[in-house]
């Protein structure tokens, strides 16, 4: 958890990086911001000491970016599936801020707030340099009073008052440590906190407590899976999913998706879309893959969902989080030995392997498109195809397919490229999807 510590440090960082990009200095990009160790060393030797990563700050090293360039004629898409968002954030003073909020609002279950705070720094993730003054905001869609207001206080102050009230709030503290508990919703969290309950051990140590299986194994396995996944983690991952499923089906299609399909470079979990190029050959793999999982002791967990897809119920009218393939939730064991050219870990973590959520995701072929633009995500990218989908082109979008209620019929697509061309869409790499 974020400590005040952290706030004093960014205020730091804003009052540090509007002065440095007031000194009207033609390129930030080659400067160092260094740590007072370093003028104290020269004073101590009488002469400018050679810098050392260790002299230099890295957290101000993102400040030294660009301001956006001149907002004239500059025009971002209120969607985000028309914009282009990579890793690279040049925003995050304020997208950390918003990601707080969104958070907090969706403990309070505020739906407006979170909704509008997802837009806000979905769109500030999307630009090309830093905000520096309100004025770069001009012709920036997605921000109401509320977030220009929270954006106004950064650049004055280095913080949001309302965000330090946040962090600062009992419930909200303990529903973020309940809900960091694979299997724990802001519904039991918040009955936990009802309870006065505040820590992992206050919930463990209640005989009425009734823990559900999915969340006995989230607290067994917590310090593993609270622990972010690396990529080289993922694909070691990926080739065991590989050999299993090739195993059963040798033409079986294994697709990494997610994050990770986006090249971000950690994830909370690994998420895979399998499929077999003849129909119907997909139906009971995923049971076959979960006994071959067992029987070589990597399943540590498994939630196995049942496809509840049904082509004559389509199209679906509501917008639902859940897809109806045949899916499951797992907790898996990975050997250190299958993550080659992994860095040592942690000592004192030296058991051999460690544990990695991964979700497996089994829809049949002619669906196989639309699940693979589903679950690369990101959420927000999602939720805005979708909306475009449906106000722009009168469209239904979902996991399983794309409807078109002008012609009231469904359109079929081999690919994603297929899906935004129906849309009248250009199309977006998966790493360009990080809104
Ligand atoms: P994740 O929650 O795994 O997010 O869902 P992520 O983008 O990979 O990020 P991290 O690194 O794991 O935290 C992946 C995508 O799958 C979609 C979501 O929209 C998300 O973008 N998804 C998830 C579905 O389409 N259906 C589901 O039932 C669950
Ligand atoms: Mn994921």
């Amino acid at each position: 958890m974020r400590s005040h510590t952290w706030w004093r440090r960014k205020t730091l960082q804003t009052s540090c990086g509007a002065w440095l990009r007031g000194r009207a200095l033609r390129d930030l990009t080659n400067l160092l911001v260094l740590d007072i160790t370093w003028f104290t060393e020269s004073m101590g030797t009488g002469r400018p000491v050679t810098v050392e990563t260790r002299h230099c700050i890295q957290e101000m090293q993102p400040l030294l970016k660009p301001c956006l360039p001149a907002p004239r004629r500059r025009t971002v898409s209120q969607y985000a599936c028309q914009r282009r968002t990579t890793m690279e954030n040049h925003n995050k003073i304020f997208t950390e801020a918003f990601d707080i909020l969104v958070e907090n609002a969706e403990f309070c279950e505020n739906e407006g707030p979170c909704l509008a705070f997802m837009r806000a720094t979905s769109v500030l993730k999307s630009l090309p340099g830093a905000v520096c003054h309100l004025a770069d905001l001009q012709g920036v869609p997605c921000l109401g009073d509320q977030t220009r207001a929270v954006i106004e206080e950064i650049l004055d102050s280095g913080v949001s008052s309302k965000v330090k009230d946040i962090l600062s709030n009992d419930r909200y503290r303990t529903l973020k440590l309940f809900t960091s508990v694979f299997g724990v919703g802001p519904k039991t969290a918040e009955k936990w906190y009802r309870k006065g309950f505040h820590t992992f051990e206050d919930i463990l140590a209640d005989q009425s407590i009734h823990l559900n299986k999915m969340q006995k194994a989230g607290f067994l396995y917590y310090d593993d899976i609270s622990k972010s996944v690396s990529k080289v983690e993922a694909e070691a991952v990926g080739r065991m999913v590989m050999d299993i499923v090739r195993s059963i089906v040798p033409n079986a299609i294994v697709v990494l998706t997610g994050g990770f399909r986006r090249e971000k470079e950690f994830g909370h979990d690994v998420d895979f879309l399998i499929t077999t190029p003849e129909t119907g050959k997909e139906e009971g793999l995923l049971s076959r893959v979960m006994d071959k999982l067992k029987y070589q002791d990597i399943l540590l967990f498994s939630d196995y969902q049942e496809s509840t897809y049904d082509q004559s119920k389509l199209p679906n009218h509501r917008f639902e989080a859940m897809d109806h393939f045949q899916k499951c939730f797992l907790i898996v064991r990975l050997r250190d030995e299958l993550v080659r050219g992994e860095v040592q870990r942690d000592v004192g973590d030296h058991w051999g392997w460690r544990a990695v959520r991964v979700d497996l995701v089994v829809p049949p072929f002619d669906c196989y498109a639309f699940a693979l633009l589903g679950w690369t995500g990101s959420r927000q990218y999602e939720r805005d195809l979708r909306r475009f989908a449906r106000r722009e082109r009168n469209m239904l979008l979902d996991n399983h397919g794309l409807y078109d209620k002008t012609k009231k019929l469904f359109l079929a697509a081999e690919t994603e490229e297929d899906i935004f061309a129906h849309l009248g869409l250009e199309f977006i790499e998966p790493r360009q999807r990080n809104a």
